[in-house]
C-alpha cells in the first residue's frame, strides 16, 4: 500500500502518548493530512538546529519544520527583540506609522538593492503572492488579467495563491483558468518535459515556454510572470540558464516578473535573495517574502516592489489591506532577523557548507541505487529524488504519494533523533544555517545507513 505525502503524518511510529498530544489529536484540524491520522510528536522548546520533544528527547531539525526556521530554533536577538518590542508596543494599524515597519522596510529594500521601492508587509508567504499579483494588476495603466504561472509549483493555499500553484495538492480544488492562471512546464532537468539534452537547455527551453505562452495569450492581457528563481518547494532546482533568461524574456514583453521568494530567500541559497545568483541580469520587478523573513519566530510575509512599480501606485489607492498588515512585533522580530543573519554571517555560512552537503550527498548516491538525482547545493538546501529503476527513472511511487519505505525511513530516523523533510519522493535537505557542521555529518552518515536498511540493493532499486 502506498500512502499520501505528509511528512508530519508520516512520524506515526514514534508514539508520544502525552496529554498535550492527545488533547491536540481531538480538537485540532492539522493541514495536509486526515485527521485520524495526525500523529507527530509535540514540540516544547528548542535552541539552534535541535527541537524540544515533550518526552525529553532532542531532535536534529534537517528541515528547518517547514524550510523556514533559518536562524535555527529561539534565536536569542530575535527573541530579544519580540519581547522588547511586546513592552513597549503590540499593535499598531496599518494606517498609523510604526517604527519597526518603516526600519524592515528599509533594511529589505537595501539589501534587493531596490533603490526607491517599496514594500507592503503581509501575514506570511501565500498573501504575499496574492498580493503581489493584486498590486501588480493596479499598477498597470491598463487592465490585464492573466498571470503566467508552473506546473509543480506552490504559491500558498489561500484561493488565489492555490490557483497560482500548480500542484497536485490544490489543483484537486480549485480551476485556475476560472481565476486567469495559465501554467506552463517547469524546468525539471532530471525529468525534463522538453526532452532536452541537457540541464543547461532544459532551463533555456522552460524559459522559452513562457515567452511563447505570453506570446500565444498576448502581452496585453498578462499581468505578470510569477515563479521561483532556482529552488523550488516541490523539489525542482532550476538550472542557472533559467531565471536569467526567464527575466529577458519577460523584460523583452513588458511583463512584470514576480519572484517568489518565500522558501528561498534568507540564506537558503546561499544568497539574501536567491535571484541575487545572477546579478542584475536576474533583478524582477517584485519579491515576495515570508518564513526566513523573522526566521518563522513569528509571521510575517512581504511584497518587495521596484522603484517603476511603486512609483505608478503613488496616486492610486491601494486596493488591499488586512488589519494585521506590518504587524510591529512581526516587525521588530523581521528586522532583528536581518540583523541576526548579517551578524552571524549564515548567508556566507550557507553558501559555504552547501556545495559540501552536495558532495556527501552526491557520494551517497553512489552507494544507493534507490538515489535517482541530487540537485540544489548553491546553500543548504539540496533535494534527493528517489527512483524504483535508475535506468529508466521510474518514481519510486507516482507522485505526489510516498513510498512506505520511505515513512518508514522517516520514522526511524526520528526515533534516532534527525528529523528530515519528505515530500513524494524527494527527501528534502534544508537544516537551519546554524547547524553544526558535526551534527550534519552525523544526520548524513545516518542517512546513509537508513537508506542501506529501507532500500538494499535488490529487486526492489536497480543501479544504473
Ligand atoms: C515557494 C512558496 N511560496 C509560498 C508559500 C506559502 O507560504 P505560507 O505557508 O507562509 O502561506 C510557500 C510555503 O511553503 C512556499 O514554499
Amino acid at each position: 500500500m502506498v500512502r499520501r505525502a505528509n511528512h508530519l503524518c508520516d512520524y506515526r511510529r514514534v508514539s508520544n502518548a502525552g496529554d498535550t498530544l492527545n488533547a491536540e489529536r481531538n480538537t485540532v484540524l492539522h493541514s495536509w493530512c486526515a485527521q485520524s491520522q495526525w500523529d507527530a510528536p509535540t514540540v516544547v522548546g528548542g535552541a539552534g538546529a535541535w527541537l524540544h520533544l515533550e518526552d525529553g528527547r532532542r531532535v536534529l531539525d534537517m528541515s528547518s519544520l517547514a524550510e523556514c526556521s533559518n536562524l535555527g530554533h529561539q534565536h536569542p536577538r530575535v527573541v530579544a527583540a519580540i519581547r522588547e518590542q511586546a513592552e513597549r508596543l503590540c499593535f499598531v494599524t496599518n494606517a498609523w506609522g510604526a517604527r519597526p515597519r518603516a526600519e524592515l522596510a528599509e533594511k529589505l529594500l537595501g539589501l534587493a538593492g531596490f533603490d526607491g521601492g517599496r514594500v507592503f508587509f503581509t501575514l506570511g508567504g501565500a498573501d504575499a503572492n496574492e498580493h503581489a499579483v493584486k498590486i501588480v494588476r493596479q499598477a498597470l495603466d491598463r487592465p490585464r488579467g492573466v498571470v503566467i504561472a508552473r506546473d509543480r509549483s506552490y504559491h500558498g493555499s489561500t484561493h488565489l495563491a492555490m490557483a497560482l500553484s500548480g500542484d497536485t495538492r490544490t489543483r484537486a480544488m480549485i480551476d485556475p483558468d476560472a481565476m486567469h492562471v495559465s501554467h506552463v512546464a517547469p524546468p525539471y532537468a532530471y525529468r525534463c518535459p522538453f526532452g532536452s539534452a541537457n540541464d543547461a537547455e532544459c532551463g533555456e527551453r522552460a524559459a522559452s515556454a513562457i515567452a511563447e505562452r505570453i506570446d500565444h495569450v498576448g502581452a496585453e492581457c498578462v499581468a505578470a510572470v510569477i515563479v521561483e528563481p532556482n529552488a523550488g518547494s516541490n523539489g525542482i532546482v532550476a538550472p542557472d540558464t533559467y531565471w536569467p533568461a526567464v527575466r529577458r524574456e519577460t523584460r523583452a514583453r513588458a511583463i512584470p516578473l514576480i519572484a517568489d521568494e518565500v522558501m528561498s530567500a534568507f540564506g537558503r541559497c546561499g544568497e539574501w535573495f536567491a535571484w541575487q545568483r545572477y546579478g542584475d541580469a536576474g533583478r524582477p520587478d517584485v519579491i515576495t517574502l515570508a518564513k526566513g523573513l523573522t526566521g518563522a519566530m513569528l509571521p510575517l510575509g512581504a511584497v518587495v516592489l521596484s522603484h517603476d512599480i511603486a512609483r505608478r501606485l503613488d496616486d492610486r489607492v491601494l486596493g488591499t489591506g488586512l488589519t494585521y498588515c506590518g504587524h510591529p512585533l512581526a516587525c521588530a522580530a523581521g528586522s532583528a532577523a536581518i540583523d541576526a543573519y548579517r551578524e552571524d554571517g549564515l548567508v556566507e555560512r550557507s553558501r559555504r557548507l552547501g556545495p559540501a552537503l552536495r558532495e556527501t550527498l552526491t557520494r551517497l548516491a553512489t552507494r544507493h541505487a534507490v538515489v535517482g538525482d541530487v540537485r540544489g547545493g548553491h546553500g543548504l538546501f539540496a533535494v534527493l529524488e528517489l527512483v524504483r529503476d535508475r535506468v529508466t527513472r521510474e518514481p519510486l511511487a507516482p507522485w505526489p504519494q510516498t513510498a512506505p519505505a520511505l515513512a518508514a525511513l522517516l520514522a526511524d530516523a526520528l526515533t534516532a533523533g534527525v528529523a528530515f523533510g519528505a515530500r513524494g519522493n524527494l527527501l528534502l535537505i534544508a537544516p537551519p544555517l546554524v547547524i553544526e557542521e558535526r551534527g550534519l555529518a552525523d544526520a548524513l552518515g545516518l542517512l546513509d545507513d537508513l537508506l542501506a536498511r529501507h532500500f538494499p540493493p535488490g529487486p526492489s532499486t536497480t543501479q544504473g
